[in-house]
């Protein structure tokens, strides 16, 4: 039962210190009462993991990787929940039960179905390859050759054919596979004929995981046909996540093994990442037509924290760069970017001006803020003064993410170049610029902004009681103002194991759940508490804008309803409990 499993669990957790399980794997410093080690996550010469022994949790302050002991060893060992669970236990003579019977929470089963899904996909992606040598697979041997695609990327790339639309599902019958688990793989839907397969006519392009499991597909049309998706991506499932799936980072991490990688670089399109790789580029990879976010950027900066990105050379190719570049810069990589002429994507400039074209475009690959300055500049006209007012304001607005003023002072430069209004006018700017950006700043802290800062204020008052600080005011009835249910969870995980005198720690809410998924928790969990200055009145200040939030919203509720109101009766009561709001308001009055 999941009862029992859970239990079984944190009796595991308690032999298995993360301090010791960690020691054998890293070399731990300890510094007071945390230790602390060089990540093993991500290249770094010091160290930024810490490991907070009361919490039983971890967390690297360079590339964010963070949990509990059970998630150590599965990122350590490269291994899934359970057996990271086994490792465990076998460390400390426990014997894992087969809960699997009675396993209500189905992790055994959902190991089992994970296994099946990836089965299938592997098999599917066999049966694509094969096909794609086929006599019947004609138009898509000529669209490889038009494209100019040899043998070695189709067999890298394990490219293939989807035939048609039920020779796939044929296939995977005879091979015992039921129809449930090839939907489950999104390989198939069900329509009036039965099962069909949802890539019919495409050419396939497998995509990996780290382990090299093929864990789903884009499929290139390969008509005219203008009524459907130039792609066509698997959908969501157990194994796969387009948002967080990077084409090519099996390859470049192959490569790796046996050539160092000095950068990554990011191209739009699954056939640039080919193409690049086929001209030589190894270290080419490519997200799936989804916006780039900072947990690719995290993915990639285990290979290098150096990248080029090269997206296509047209308008929307150069305005997707610079939020690419800004996201990578935040995650602390060199970042440059080149812009290809004629509106071309990485794939055209190779086979129109040949592979050392490329590497000269590579190697002048330009510094980010520089590109966003000339983002900024395109289109201006510098004969106009509102123009180029608008272009000096924008580009210096720009120097803000930048941290010290001699760093400003080089791109005040390219700034003069472009606008012609002198460096030192242009360093007033800044001055000023900095001075306002630490009042607002200021302003931020005092009064925390509406909406956001209600949020805000949640999270710093769960933090401070998953953090069991002394001054929780546990009588406050924050659970009225939860909305978000794992706000709510949590607060109950927290206020039941109180209630029982149970001992809780950081670590337990990696059981209880998804963190990864869960943005806000992931605040929670970090939460930074030495930004506030004095803690306790901070949560005190938190608590009250929780309240002010939802009275501010009754009030105005009320004023609505007194608006539409008729009834005089009606009317006195809504009276009535808006001058008793604004009483509580003015009073600050945090108990109904
Ligand atoms: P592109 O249209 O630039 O792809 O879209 P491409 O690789 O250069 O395509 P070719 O050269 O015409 O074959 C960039 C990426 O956006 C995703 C794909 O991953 C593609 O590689 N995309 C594009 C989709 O997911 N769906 C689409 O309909 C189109
Ligand atoms: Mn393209």
């Amino acid at each position: 039962m999941a009862q029992d499993f859970k239990q079984w669990l944190g009796e595991l957790k308690s032999k298995c210190d993360i301090v010791s399980v960690m020691s054998k794997y890293c070399h731990l410093v300890q510094k007071g009462r945390s230790y602390w080690t060089c990540c093993p996550f991500h290249i770094e010469k010091t160290p930024s993991l810490c490991i907070y022994e009361s919490e039983q949790t971890y967390h690297c302050y360079g590339c964010r990787e963070h949990g509990d002991v059970v998630k150590f060893v599965q990122k350590i060992e490269s291994c899934d929940f359970m057996q990271a669970v086994e490792i465990l236990a076998k460390s400390v003579g426990m014997e894992v039960p087969n809960f699997s019977i009675t396993s209500a929470d189905g992790i055994e089963k959902r190991k089992k179905e994970k296994d099946l899904v990836l089965d299938v996909l592997n098999e599917a992606k066999n049966h694509y390859i094969a096909n794609l040598y086929k006599p019947s697979a004609k138009i898509a041997q000529e669209y490889i050759k038009k494209r100019q695609l040899t043998k070695k990327e189709l067999d890298d790339f394990a490219l293939g054919y989807s035939a048609d639309y039920y020779s796939l599902v044929n296939h995977l019958k005879a091979k015992g596979f039921s129809y449930e688990i090839m939907q489950k793989a999104g390989l198939v839907e069900q329509g009036k004929q039965g099962f069909y397969d949802v890539f019919a006519y495409r050419l396939m392009f497998p995509l990996f995981n780290m382990h090299n499991e093929c864990v789903g597909f884009s499929a290139r049309i390969l008509t005219q046909d203008k009524t459907k998706a130039k792609y066509r991506n698997s959908s969501n499932t157990i194994v796969f996540d387009k948002s967080n799936t990077i084409y090519g980072l099996n390859l470049v991490r192959q490569s790796k093994r046996t050539q160092a990688v000095d950068r990554v670089i990011i191209v739009e399109g699954q056939m640039d990442v080919i193409a690049m790789h086929k001209a030589g580029f190894k270290n080419t990879v490519a997200c799936l037509g989804t916006a780039f976010t900072e947990a690719h950027a995290r993915q990639l900066k285990l290979i290098s924290n150096y990248a080029v990105v090269c997206l296509d050379g047209d308008s929307a190719g150069v305005k997707a760069c610079n939020k690419v570049v800004d996201i990578l810069a935040k995650e602390g990589f060199n970042v440059r970017a080149v812009k290809l002429p004629n509106g071309s994507d990485p794939d055209e400039f190779i086979k129109k001006h040949g592979i050392d074209a490329m590497k000269q475009q590579i190697e002048n690959a330009i510094d980010y803020i520089d590109f966003q300055i000339d983002y900024l500049a395109t289109g201006v006209d510098f004969s106009k003064s509102d123009e180029k007012a608008k272009f000096v304001r924008q580009a210096i607005a720009l120097l803000d993410k930048l941290g010290s003023d001699s760093e400003k002072q080089i791109y005040l430069k390219h700034i003069k170049q472009l606008s012609g209004v002198p460096v030192d006018i242009l360093q007033q700017d800044v001055f000023k610029r900095n001075n306002q950006t630490v009042q607002e700043q200021k302003f931020d802290s005092q009064e925390l902004s509406i909406e956001d800062g209600t949020n805000r204020a949640i999270k710093c008052a769960l933090a401070s009681m998953l953090y069991k600080k002394e001054y929780v005011n546990y009588a406050f009835p924050l659970k009225k103002y939860l909305k978000n249910n794992t706000y709510i969870r949590l607060y109950d995980l927290i206020m039941n194991k109180r209630a029982l005198g149970q001992e809780y720690k950081v670590s337990l809410v990696y059981d209880e759940f998804d963190v990864d998924n869960e943005p806000n928790l992931i605040d929670i969990i970090n939460y930074n508490f030495e930004q506030n200055g004095n803690n306790e009145k901070y949560y005190n200040e938190c608590l009250w804008n929780i309240v002010e939030k939802d009275l501010k919203n009754r009030q105005s509720e009320l004023n609505e309803q007194f608006q539409k109101c008729t009834s005089a009766d009606e009317r006195k009561k809504i009276l009535l409990e808006i001058s008793n709001i604004i009483k509580k308001l003015k009073n600050r009055v945090m108990e109904d």
